[in-house]
Order: structure tokens, then C-alpha cells, then sequence
């Protein structure tokens, strides 16, 4: 067992992470630790854009982008928080500029900007081109041009080492657990401050636009200590995935004027959502397109609606809008191209000539570890602080995102919050001492780790998983009532039943173990999976991304409140409520 020392210890290396360690770099001694290579984190998966109110383009006002974000967020976002993010993102994104991320141009060299889902001038209602991108690349691009910038700050990392414990001294972290992925040995990592910056968990979902890594494994080392998870009932299915295999197909293609096509050839959105069409929020447009293949207007009597971006239909469209401009295949390879690779790549389409075949995918979570607008962990739905502990990203809900996210603020939440929380870091460890370790601070590691490893049941991990993924996708999916959830709850119940007592991994060696380490993040995954059920069985109501059959109507007077869930000492889910923070937007009726 190795024990290391730092000031501040960052887990997870995405946009969240590599902004706070780029922060807290600067004034202390600072180490992030990623179960991956920093570059391959999933914000590289990010396409379309970073949202920022600079007007390029058109006017534009961070007020406006604000209220989208409240009103996307089907009012349950937290208003006071909103303003930070969507006011900082204004200079977040122009610091990443600085640092050099190749942004695409207007011809007149600022920053190039399009339209995105829920992103409306707020005095027309009509979409407002807000989204800053490169290509339809800008996580990769934020990711790579963070990364550089660690480097140059001498930010120590330790790749593909995975965190599976936090060792708590009171309600003071002490350290975290880590496994050296490469050699299977465990390594300390005492610090000051801790910040979980481990992203999403959509692996809990058959069909996903996320990668196999994201199984959520910073949320259950906190909830697995007491931490409380807020609001995770809100889990986002992004509207364009690649029929079957869930690979995110960007907004960006209907930001550039792509339309969604049911099996008619109607423009279905049309009717949804009459001001904005495809450009409605995501919850909106996802539920559209289940609507959709629920009265059989699917493409050729199967699961999935067409995301048509070939020119001769944009220009159609463009030119019924009264707009006065056209694309040709050009602009679409060069705005586009990594979308056009994967569907030539997967699906043999080519995007230019011929619609895409798309289906909801399972993309982000709303809710995750709470904290405050500097990123401090909050223990209870009291607001009691957790001193030393931070989150930021996805992980985390500060909350911005409320109960369905806007397109873009992903990014904008990872700089802004990355950069506010890395900040707030270096401030504590200045002022703090090391907390002192318990006498065998892995001991509580080990045991899960040997629990597995002697594990004789029958059941393989990958059975269970893709159990669980039904199991969920079925009951806890886009629509949901009453009865599905809560045999959804009863079912996951018996797979952690089964996890705990009957499964068998093959590998006992310690060298690159991803037998050992897929059974693991499978018991993450499950543990997020009961939280994400229980917490949605208990919310009676439909708002954002959680719409349920039987209660179709948002109520405010019963739930506009933050679900908090912690794990009791009995081992039982525990729920508890805090109110939302409305601030200059009272809730109304959301009309797109
Ligand atoms: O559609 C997209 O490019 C995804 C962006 C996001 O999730 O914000």
C-alpha cells in the first residue's frame, strides 16, 4: 500500500476536473486521479456546444440564457445558481479562447455561435444562436486545451487509477482509496480537500449516448458514507441517438437547420412544440418522438423517427421559415463531420445524402452528489457543509439544471463550476491541516474488493448489467407510473440481492483486472439505479425529464422541492426535501 500526500485531491478528469485542477494548481500543491487516460474523459463526448450570451451573431442577453435554463429546467433549478452559471460562462468561455481552443469563426473572427435546444431570444420566443462551438467537437476540444494547461501548471495525475472508498474521520474526509489499475495495488491518497469530478452513471440504461466509464463510481463512494444524492429521479434522454446503439447524435445538426421526419415524412414537431419545433427542450422532444412510434408513425414499423440534415431538406425548411440563406453539403461536412463519420461508419448512412435513423438515448444526469455554488458538498438537505469535500460536473447538482438540462450547459457547468470549485479548494487548504487516517484506512476497500474476487455464484456480471438496464429502461425511462417503479425498486432490489450472494468473475490476478473492476462499478451502478427509482416513486407529479402516466400535471404546491436520499444506517433509503431557491422567474406553464 502506497500512501501519497497532497494539498487537494481531484477525482476524475473531464471539464469539471481539469478546471479545478487548473485553479487549485495555482495556489497549491494539487493531484487528480482518473480511471482513464485525462483525454479520454467523456466530456470529449460533448459535440455541439458550450452555451455563452456573447451575441455574436444576434442579441443577446445572459439574463435571457438564464431564463431558458429556469424554464428548461422546468422551474426546479435553483435561480440563485443559474445567474452564477450562466452570467460566469460569459468570460468561462472566453478565458478558454485565450487558452487557446480553436473555435470555429464568423467571418468576421469572433467566436461562431448556433442554435440549440431552448435557447430562445426571450422577447420573440424564437431560437437565439447562443451555442459557441468547434465543430461538432468542443468537448474534445475543452478537454484537450484543459489538459495542456495542467501540464504547463505541473498538475501531478494518476491515470487509470479508480477510487472505490473515501475514508471519512468524523464528518472530515481523510483520504481516498484508490486501485492502481495497471498492478492492482491500493494506493492512499490523503488530502486537505477532496473534489469528486467523476461524471455521469448512464450505463444504468440499455440505450445511452454514454461510454462504458460512466458507471457513477464517485456518487456511490459518498452515498456508500452517508452522503445524500438530490434529485436523481431527473435523468435526461437526449433525443438523437443512433437507433440501437445510443451514440449521441448532436443538437447541433438540428441547430444547423436539421429537421426530425416520422415515418410519414411528417415534421412531428411542428405540432409539439409550434414556436421553437425541433429546438423544443429535450424532455419536450424526446417525449415527442416516443409519442411518435407509441401510434406506429416510426420509420417502417420500427423504434425510430429520422433526423433529416441533407440540404434539400434544410433549405426547404430555411426557406418556408423566411430565412434567407441555404446550405450545400460543404457547410455540413465542415460544421458536422465527426456525426457524418460515425453514421457512415456504423450505419452506413451518409448524412448529407439520406436521413439518419435516431431514437432517444439515455445521456445525462440532473442530480448527483449536492453541493453549494462553490462546490462544497452539502451533507443534508439542511445545507450543512461538509468541510474539505467538493464535487463539481455531472457528479454533482448544484442545481442548474433543475429537472431536465439545456443543451450546452453541460460544458458551461463543468468551466464555471470546475473553475469556482478549484478556486474554493486552494482557499480551504490554506487555512486547513490534514485530517488524521485511521489505523488500516483500506481495510473497508479490501473487503469489497475480496467480497467479489471469492465470489462462486453462477450469475456473470454482463447478465446482471444488461438486467438491470432492461429492467430500468422499461420502468423508469422516458414515461412512467406507479406500478412500473416500484416494481422497478423491488427488481433492482433482488439483482443487488444477487450481486451481493451469486456472481463469479474469472480473473483473480491483480495486473489490469477489468473483470474484477466491471464487477465493482456494476455494484455502483446498482446502488444509483435504487436511488434513481425510489426517488422517482415518490414524486407524484410530472415536471422535466421525470413524466409520469399517472400524474401528468406539474404541482407545485406538493414538489417543487430538491429530493435529498441518503442511505440510513438499516441500509434502507431515507428521503427527505429542500425548497427551491426562485428568485426572478416564478413558475408558469411551459409553452415552447
Ligand atoms: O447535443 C449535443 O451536442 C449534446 C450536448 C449536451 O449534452 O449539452
Amino acid at each position: 500500500m502506497q500512501v501519497h500526500q497532497f494539498d487537494a485531491v481531484i477525482i476524475g478528469a473531464g471539464g469539471a476536473g481539469l478546471m479545478a485542477a487548473l485553479y487549485a494548481s495555482e495556489q497549491v500543491n494539487t493531484a487528480v486521479i482518473s480511471k482513464l487516460y485525462p483525454t479520454r474523459s467523456h466530456t470529449g463526448a460533448a459535440q455541439g456546444g458550450i452555451g455563452a450570451a456573447l451575441g455574436n451573431l444576434e442579441e443577446d442577453h445572459w439574463e435571457w440564457h438564464a431564463f431558458d435554463t429556469v424554464k428548461g429546467g422546468d422551474y426546479l433549478a435553483d435561480q440563485d445558481a443559474v445567474d452564477v452559471l450562466c452570467k460566469e460562462a460569459v468570460d468561462t468561455v472566453i478565458e478558454l479562447e485565450h487558452m487557446g481552443l480553436p473555435f470555429d469563426r464568423t467571418p468576421d473572427g469572433k467566436i461562431s455561435q448556433r442554435r440549440f435546444g431552448g435557447h430562445t431570444n426571450n422577447e420573440t420566443g424564437k431560437p437565439v444562436r447562443r451555442a459557441c462551438h468547434a465543430a461538432d467537437r468542443t468537448g474534445h476540444m475543452i478537454l484537450q486545451t484543459l489538459y495542456q494547461q495542467c501540464i504547463k501548471n505541473n498538475v501531478n495525475f494518476f491515470d487509470e487509477f479508480q477510487v472505490i472508498d473515501i475514508v471519512m474521520n468524523g464528518d472530515r474526509p481523510a483520504a481516498v482509496i484508490a486501485i492502481e489499475i495497471g498492478t492492482g495495488e491500493l494506493h492512499v491518497f490523503q488530502a486537505k480537500a477532496f473534489m469528486f469530478a467523476t461524471g455521469g452513471w448512464g450505463k444504468v440504461w440499455t440505450i445511452t449516448s454514454n461510454a462504458y466509464t460512466l458507471t457513477g463510481d464517485g456518487n456511490t463512494v459518498l452515498y456508500r458514507r452517508g452522503i445524500p444524492m438530490e434529485d436523481m429521479e431527473f435523468y435526461q434522454f437526449h433525443p438523437t441517438g443512433i437507433y440501437r446503439l445510443g451514440i449521441l447524435i448532436t443538437e447541433g445538426v438540428r441547430g444547423e437547420g436539421g429537421v426530425l421526419l416520422n415515418g410519414e415524412g411528417e415534421r412531428f414537431m411542428e405540432r409539439y412544440a409550434p414556436t421553437i419545433k425541433d429546438l423544443a427542450s429535450r424532455d419536450v422532444v424526446s417525449r415527442a418522438i416516443y409519442l411518435e412510434l407509441k401510434d406506429g408513425r416510426g420509420v417502417n414499423g420500427k423504434p425510430y423517427v429520422h433526423l433529416d440534415v441533407t440540404p434539400k431538406t434544410v433549405n426547404h425548411y430555411l426557406k418556408e421559415a423566411g430565412e434567407n440563406r441555404s446550405i450545400d453539403a460543404h457547410y455540413i461536412e465542415s460544421k458536422l463531420p465527426d456525426i457524418l463519420d460515425f453514421c457512415r461508419t456504423y450505419l452506413g448512412v451518409n448524412p448529407v445524402s439520406e436521413p439518419m435513423p435516431v431514437q432517444p438515448t439515455a445521456h445525462y444526469a440532473m442530480g448527483g452528489i449536492p453541493t453549494d455554488v462553490d462546490c462544497r458538498v452539502l451533507g443534508d438537505a439542511e445545507g450543512t457543509v461538509i468541510p474539505g469535500l467538493y464535487a463539481a460536473g455531472e457528479a454533482a447538482c448544484v442545481s442548474v439544471h433543475g429537472a431536465n438540462r439545456l443543451g450546452t450547459n453541460s460544458l458551461v457547468d463543468l468551466v464555471v463550476f470546475g473553475r469556482r470549485g478549484g478556486k474554493a479548494m486552494a482557499d480551504y487548504c490554506k487555512g486547513a491541516e490534514f485530517v488524521e487516517l485511521p489505523a488500516n484506512p483500506t481495510a473497508e476497500a479490501e473487503a469489497q474488493l475480496n467480497r467479489i474476487r471469492q465470489s462462486k455464484g453462477k450469475t456473470r456480471v454482463a447478465t446482471l448489467r444488461k438486467e438491470m438496464q432492461a429492467v430500468m429502461s422499461e420502468y423508469v425511462g422516458v414515461f412512467r407510473e406507479e406500478d412500473g417503479m416500484a416494481k422497478a425498486v423491488e427488481q433492482v432490489r433482488e439483482l443487488k440481492e444477487r450481486f451481493e450472494n451469486d456472481i463469479c468473475i474469472d480473473d483473480q490476478g491483480s495486473i489490469h483486472n477489468y473483470d474484477l473492476l466491471e464487477a465493482w462499478c456494476l455494484g455502483s451502478l446498482l446502488d444509483l439505479a435504487e436511488v434513481t427509482a425510489v426517488s422517482a416513486l415518490a414524486r407524484k407529479e410530472s415536471r422535466g425529464a421525470h413524466s409520469r402516466e399517472d400524474f401528468k400535471a406539474r404541482d407545485d404546491v406538493n414538489f417543487l422541492q430538491h429530493t435529498f436520499a441518503a442511505m440510513g444506517p438499516d441500509g434502507k433509503i431515507a428521503l427527505s426535501y429542500k425548497p427551491v431557491v426562485i428568485d426572478r422567474y416564478q413558475p408558469k406553464e411551459r409553452v415552447y
